[in-house]
């Protein structure tokens, strides 16, 4: 393969960069673990399973010049070469798809060029005030599939401060990628499908249009970090969140676990983390203030190949105040836990706008951990910012709702409904909340014994949202799985089947009691993605037909993954025909990239659906199911149309009820009798299939005669769309403009009340999970 074809790809340099400062090192190589005064060492050092080590002394590095053989036993295979001579050289040859440089950084080091088939690549510095071992001296990912060539030569360049001009070689790594041509072809499940009335999935129409457009899947990017969570931030850029591991992404010469990706560029940016956010979820607030809320204990040599420096997440607020430049510049996420958490550990919890602008912050499990149990269980709510509502004072409130859902009740399905309460679903129960008075309404229990939440994944939307029914709320939840939640991993099989079942509920007193209707999905998943399009119709994607969330539970793990038989192809689900024609496949891609636990999918700005993530492995893996950082666009038939324009005008915040005039140019195919629509348009948070605060409400409008300007009003309330960040999107026969972000609302911040904020600081610790550890059974992470 020629430079000119490997230059084409998208390679991802990470070259190291010296902590700028003594603090930052000390994050990452002098912490030490709570309750211990031992001094742990990150060593960047780390083989994915799967991938190839290659020792200093393989002969398959062939080194010129003059190099020393060096023996110690922190040495990776207690070897090391070193040179001190100017042009010395190593070259190595190998296959794969990434390749990487592992060697001490000191004193007496100094500088190298880097090459890759020939191409200067960088300099790098291998100078460090003190010793480090086994550090990521070069990496170089997502190379094209094939045989590459890495050469390095020392530059005889030392720092000012620097005693010599070593460099040296401890080890190479050569990840491999997924095999070329790889079509990892379904299995078709031995499973008949439950009789079930009218819910026979009859083929539906063909989505070619009469023009020929089509849907079509790309591949381009690559995200980095893996991405477990997803939320697009901007115009321009989505938030990547990961949990901590061995990512590719560096920053400050460690891995990164967030980066911001540009939709245009596919350029990454990584972002400083300092508590592990494994397995958080998020919210915009009112004034587009984004909060990453949760995550896991801290990352130890219990559950983790190296300490990577990373404080407890379990309580964590991170805030990522809103990040309009194109550049990404001074974005970043600020954590302070002294100063700013939760007043209780959470752990898969699910966190929702709601009608004041404010967070509701639902659920999860006090410590990390597979299913749910009474033991570890928080069955409770709290704010953010804090409240003092029915006597709380800012502390959590309890929720019978979370105990009687027991045990597959984690991550739950929660949506703000238009009067202002919050639409719950866990395990196989559903409820309304009406949180100003604090009371439960239950709902009729899902049909035919489906679980919907962790780990017995699910996903769930809120229904369209139009004026003409006076916004009538309904919901549909998708997939999740019948297994006993009682069983232990062990009785559980990764090819147990999952459910293709969608059950449906229009939440108003006639809809609840007609109850949930039901319907098949034409694959069954588990850990599928919803997304909805500014044409009210929804993508089906990701997710496995069968086993469960989660990895090393159960029994037939394939690697270490729970769940099996990826569902390559997306379907496309339309509310409005009529049930038996709702579900079509017809036209969609089918991808070779199998996306299971920890994927995630989000409609983008451009109209098109960014996919990404899957990881069910404790670190960075190459083992099938291994950890997955391609990005895959889904593009509706509508992204190959000429299509409406929004060319100017929308404000940068729309109050409720308030107008605005919006330039526009409507495609020359709109004609008599066309149908215009304006779709408003939460693009949510999204992590394990749960899409928080995803929401389309088509907003009430005027046409201009000349058809160039559209009077819109804003939403009626913040019950209808709770003040916050949103997309515009004009939709002219079913074909949407690119959206525009806004503020919908007056764009401050929620309320905050001072005293509640107080009352948790007062009230409760920091880290609360370190201290009652002795008082729960078990502390392995997972
Ligand atoms: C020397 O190394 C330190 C730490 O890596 C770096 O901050 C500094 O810029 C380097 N100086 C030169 C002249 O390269
Ligand atoms: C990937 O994205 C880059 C940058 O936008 C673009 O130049 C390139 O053509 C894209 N590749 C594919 C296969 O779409
Ligand atoms: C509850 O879950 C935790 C975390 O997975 C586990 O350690 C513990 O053994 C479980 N307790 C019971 C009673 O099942
Ligand atoms: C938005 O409100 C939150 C909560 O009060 C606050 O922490 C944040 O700084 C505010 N953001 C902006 C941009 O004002
Ligand atoms: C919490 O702390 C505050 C002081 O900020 C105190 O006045 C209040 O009584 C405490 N509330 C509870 C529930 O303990
Ligand atoms: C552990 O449990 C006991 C008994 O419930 C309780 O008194 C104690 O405060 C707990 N310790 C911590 C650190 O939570």
């Amino acid at each position: 393969m020629g430079i000119r074809s490997l230059l084409l790809l998208a390679t991802l340099v990470v070259s190291y960069t010296t902590p700028s400062s003594a603090s930052k090192e000390s994050a990452w190589n002098g912490r030490t673990t709570p309750g211990s005064t031992r001094i742990a060492k990150f060593t960047p050092y780390y083989v994915p399973p799967g991938a190839k080590s290659y020792d200093s002394s393989s002969p398959l590095l062939h080194f010129s010049g003059s190099w020393t053989e060096l023996w110690h036993s922190a040495y990776v295979q207690k070897t090391l070469r070193l040179t001190t001579q100017p042009g010395a050289s190593m070259t190595f040859s190998f296959t794969g798809i990434g390749i990487e440089w592992f060697g001490n950084k000191g004193r007496k080091h100094g500088t190298a060029s880097v090459y890759l088939d020939g191409t200067f690549m960088e300099t790098v510095n291998a100078y460090s005030p003190t010793l480090l071992r086994q550090q990521r001296i070069f990496g170089a990912f997502n190379l094209q599939q094939g045989r590459h060539t890495l050469k390095i030569i020392n530059g005889n360049v030392k720092n000012s401060t620097s005693r010599d001009t070593a460099i040296d070689v401890d080890a190479l790594v050569v990840t491999w990628g997924p095999p070329p041509g790889a079509n990892p072809l379904q299995k078709d499940l031995a499973v008949s499908p439950r009789a079930l009335p009218s819910s026979q999935t009859l083929p539906g129409a063909s989505l070619a249009t009469a023009s020929g457009a089509q849907w079509t899947l790309v591949q381009n990017g690559s995200t980095g970090v893996h991405a477990m969570q997803l939320a697009v931030i901007s115009d321009t850029h989505a938030l990547v969140v990961d949990k901590v591991e061995h990512n590719p992404l560096t920053i400050s010469g460690h891995p990164a676990w967030a980066a911001l990706y540009n939709f245009e560029t596919h350029a990454l940016t990584p972002l400083s983390m300092q508590s592990n956010s494994f397995c958080a979820g998020g919210a915009f607030l009112s004034n587009g203030t984004l909060i990453n809320v949760g995550g896991n204990p801290v990352v130890e040599d219990r559950t983790s190949v190296a300490d990577f420096g990373d404080v407890d997440g379990l309580q964590a607020i991170r805030i990522f105040e809103p990040c309009e430049s194109h550049s990404v510049e001074n974005c970043a996420m600020y954590e302070n836990h002294d100063r700013l958490r939760m007043a209780s550990p959470r752990w898969y919890n699910t966190v929702l706008r709601i009608s004041d602008g404010s967070a509701m912050i639902i659920g999860g499990s006090r410590k990390g951990g597979w299913m749910n149990n009474g033991t570890t269980n928080n069955p409770t709510i709290e704010y953010f910012p804090p409240k003092n509502l029915h006597g709380a004072d800012g502390l959590p409130i309890h929720l019978p709702f979370l105990v009687d859902t027991l045990n597959s009740n984690l991550f739950p399905i929660a949506f703000s409904l238009p009067d202002g309460s919050v639409f719950m679903a866990a395990n196989r129960d559903a409820m309304i909340y009406d949180w100003r008075t604090n009371t439960e309404r239950r709902l009729p229990r899902i049909p035919n014994g489906v679980r919907v939440t962790y780990p017995m994944t699910g996903t769930g939307l809120l229904l369209p949202l139009a004026p003409e029914n006076n916004y009538a709320p309904e919901i549909l939840l998708c997939g999740g799985s019948t297994i006993d939640d009682n069983k232990p991993g062990y009785e559980i099989s990764s090819q147990d089947p999952a459910s293709s079942q969608c059950s449906r509920i229009v939440l108003t007193d006639a809809g609840i009691a007609m109850g949930w209707q039901v319907e098949e999905m034409p694959n069954a998943r588990t850990m599928p993605d919803a997304v909805l399009l500014p044409t009210g119709q929804i993508v089906i994607v990701n997710g496995a037909g069968s086993g469960i969330s989660g990895y090393g539970n159960v029994r037939g793990q394939v690697g270490e993954s729970n769940a099996d038989n990826p569902v390559l192809t997306p379907v496309l689900y339309d509310p409005q025909a009529p049930p038996g024609q709702r579900f079509s496949s017809a036209g969609m891609p089918t991808s070779s990239i199998p996306r299971l636990y920890h994927s995630v999918a989000t409609l983008t700005p451009s109209g098109q659906i960014m996919i990404a993530g899957s990881n069910p492995n404790l670190d960075r893996s190459e083992v099938k199911y291994g950890t997955e950082y391609r990005v895959e666009w889904l593009g509706p038939p509508y992204m190959t149309k000429e299509r409406p324009r929004i060319l100017a005008g929308v404000p940068k915040v729309l109050g409720f009820g308030a107008t605005a005039t919006i330039q526009i140019r409507l495609p020359p195919t709109a004609i008599q009798g066309s149908t215009v629509r304006v779709a408003l348009m939460d693009l949510g948070y999204v992590t394990h299939a749960v899409h928080a605060s995803s929401r389309l409400v088509y907003l009430v409008f005027s046409l201009s005669s000349d058809r160039k300007t559209l009077t819109i009003t804003g939403p009626p309330s913040g019950e209808v769309y709770p003040p916050g960040p949103g997309f515009i999107y004009v939709v002219v026969d079913d074909v949407p403009s690119e959206g525009v972000r806004l503020l919908v609302g007056d764009g401050k911040g929620p309320a905050v009340d001072h005293a509640a904020l107080e009352s948790v600081l007062q009230n409760t610790s920091v880290d609360q999970y370190e201290l009652s550890k002795a008082n729960l059974t078990g502390d392995r992470a997972e």
